[in-house]
């Protein structure tokens, strides 16, 4: 579990908001305000757990651009002011936020959501994570089928994992990746991110990725990066050999450029990310570097990604279907003792291909700005 040291909290907290996450970060990826109106016909509702009502701001502006219900969770045993005593080790939240099992008992249980398509899901970030009555209220609730949106609100802290340790504790949803927003954070703030990533409205997505026999799906962030990347995929799987790099991340050339959208990220494994403009890397540990994020592996809490995806180069196959495509065979030999390369417009070209493993035949790759792309491979 991922749990910020009290030292390092205070010092976010007090001293360098600004080193420590986020408050600019919330506002680079806004969009533009739109006219008053309901962005959605899915039936929505807000759920919130507010101490301070920093986060039941948020919820409020969220359900006014949505035109959502809301519902607040409170506990049964209310928290007081000593309970939030984070200077002390003792204070009831500093325990419960310790203890992986603490479950607070909520004031009014909420059994299910019937009727409800979309779920935003709001929580103060307490000590990196979110409070533990956010896993009262998942594992009391049916979500099953429901798509939920987690945002949060903290002093500095940005948002780390606390949104995807959500999801094993209501596996069922369809969740997608969380927002932090900072304290006060305006309508407008909070319309443009709403507008970003609710359904219908915006370019939020699942994607799949195979490799070494594994099935891997991901998040897909709201940004003109994660869609142009989307629309590329909408015309076909994409194949992309990837080599190792600085003993945290793979990373291939994508065989286009996307649009950037870069901001200073510190990686954490399972993040999807755009280099450059025109690689793409799957991060397996921690670098930090002004990067575009075009999404997350989807659970990676609860498994180790390195042996998945393997030491040296690998053949990932990024695609918007459940299986990727398995074109005609066209009877090349197998190991493969010779690629033949064509370009786009069915040209012979001349190339190699090393790093293709047994049972992989090439049908067809492209060289595009100097790039070398497997296009389509058969199993
Ligand atoms: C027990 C406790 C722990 C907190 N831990 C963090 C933290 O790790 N990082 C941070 O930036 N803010 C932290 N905060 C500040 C809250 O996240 C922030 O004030 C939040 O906006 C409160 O939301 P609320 O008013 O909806 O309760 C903590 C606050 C409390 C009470």
């Amino acid at each position: 579990m991922k749990h910020v040291s009290f030292l390092s909290f205070i010092f976010c907290f007090l001293l360098a908001p600004s080193s420590c996450a986020a408050d600019n970060e919330t506002e680079s990826e806004m969009e533009p305000g739109r006219a008053e109106e309901n962005v959605s016909s899915k039936k929505t509702i807000v759920v919130y757990f507010s101490q301070t009502e920093h986060t039941k701001a948020i919820a409020e502006h969220i359900s006014e651009v949505v035109d959502a219900d809301t519902w607040r969770i409170e506990a049964l045993v209310p928290y007081t002011q000593a309970d939030i005593d984070y200077g002390s080790s003792s204070s009831r939240t500093s325990v419960e936020q310790n203890d992986e099992s603490a479950r607070p008992k909520m004031k009014d249980a909420r059994s299910n959501l019937d009727g409800y398509d979309v779920v935003y899901l709001g929580y103060p970030i307490w000590w990196g994570i979110a409070p533990r009555i956010i896993l009262t209220f998942l594992e009391s609730c049916d979500l099953s089928g429901k798509i939920v949106i987690p945002f949060c609100t903290s002093a500095s802290s940005g948002i780390g994992t606390s949104d995807t340790q959500l999801h094993a504790f209501a596996p069922n949803a369809t969740w997608m990746l969380g927002r932090r927003f900072a304290v006060g954070s305006s309508l407008e703030t909070v319309r443009g991110w709403v507008n970003s990533v609710h359904p219908e409205k915006s370019g939020a997505y699942s994607m799949n990725l195979f490799v070494n026999g594994h099935k891997l799906t991901a998040s897909m962030s709201s940004n003109s990066s994660a869609s142009a990347l989307r629309d590329l995929l909408e015309k076909g799987d994409l194949t992309i050999l990837m080599s190792d790099y600085g003993g945290f991340e793979k990373v291939g050339p994508l065989g286009a450029s996307l649009p950037a959208n870069d901001e200073y990220i510190t990686t954490e494994p399972g993040d999807i990310i755009l280099y450059q403009g025109d690689k793409i890397t799957l991060y397996y540990d921690v670098n930090a570097w002004n990067f575009t994020r075009l999404g997350k592996i989807d659970g990676v809490e609860g498994i180790d990604l390195k042996p998945i995806l393997g030491d040296g180069g690998v053949t990932v196959v990024l695609s918007l279907n459940d299986n990727y495509t398995m074109l005609e065979d066209v009877g090349m030999p197998n190991p493969i003792e010779r690629v033949e390369v064509f370009a786009v417009d069915g040209k012979l070209l001349g190339g190699s291909l090393e790093r293709l493993r047994d049972g992989m035949n090439v049908v067809k790759y492209s060289m595009e700005n100097g790039q070398t792309i497997i296009k389509k491979i058969i199993r």
